[in-house]
């Protein structure tokens, strides 16, 4: 596997997995986005030196994403996983080569995650990643890993 940066060209995959119906039933904004919006969402994202956003390879094919937002005292970690690649048991290498490699470029404190309380897989995910639950607010659970705790 490897992980690399998002291009424009990987919009329609992004836009795919994005308006995957269990992804919108996960995700903060369950809105259905359009390819306008989309497009212009990713090229503002990739020239946001403040938003990293990678690619996971499989092969030839692109297997997930991994966002992660700079904030002014922590970065915010979201991830998702191509539908045809879910429940393969890949999301852990993702995810945490992902930190790995983010870390090599930020340093930060801390690295959030919102997960809805009934995103079990996201949960275990995260936790396999060294996140621990810090509050609950309504539906959303915020995970937070400090710099020093393990991957
Ligand atoms: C959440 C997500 C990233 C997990 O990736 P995945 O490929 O489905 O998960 P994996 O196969 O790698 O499994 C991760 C863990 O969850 C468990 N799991 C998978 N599906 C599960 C389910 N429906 N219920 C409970 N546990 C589940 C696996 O057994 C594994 O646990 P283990 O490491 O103890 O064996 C992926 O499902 C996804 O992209 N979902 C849509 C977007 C999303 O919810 N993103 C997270 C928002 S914070």
């Amino acid at each position: 596997m490897i992980i690399r940066p998002a291009t424009i060209d990987d919009a329609l995959d992004l836009l795919n997995w994005r308006n995957d119906p269990v992804t919108m039933k996960m995700s903060l904004n369950q809105n259905k986005i359009n390819l306008k919006e989309h497009t212009d969402w990713l090229s503002r994202t990739i020239n946001d030196n403040n938003i990293i956003l990678y690619i996971s390879q499989s092969g030839n094919e692109n297997s997930g994403m991994v966002r992660f937002d700079r904030k002014e005292d922590k970065i915010e970690a979201s991830i998702n996983i191509n539908p045809d690649f879910r429940g393969k048991g890949l999301a852990y290498e993702i995810l945490s080569n992902s930190i790995d490699k983010m870390q090599k470029k930020w340093t930060a404190p801390l690295i959030e995650a919102k997960i809805r309380k009934e995103n079990k897989a996201s949960i275990k995910l995260f936790k396999k990643c060294g996140f621990k639950q810090a509050t609950l607010e309504s539906d959303i659970l915020i995970f937070m890993k400090n710099k020093n705790d393990e991957t």
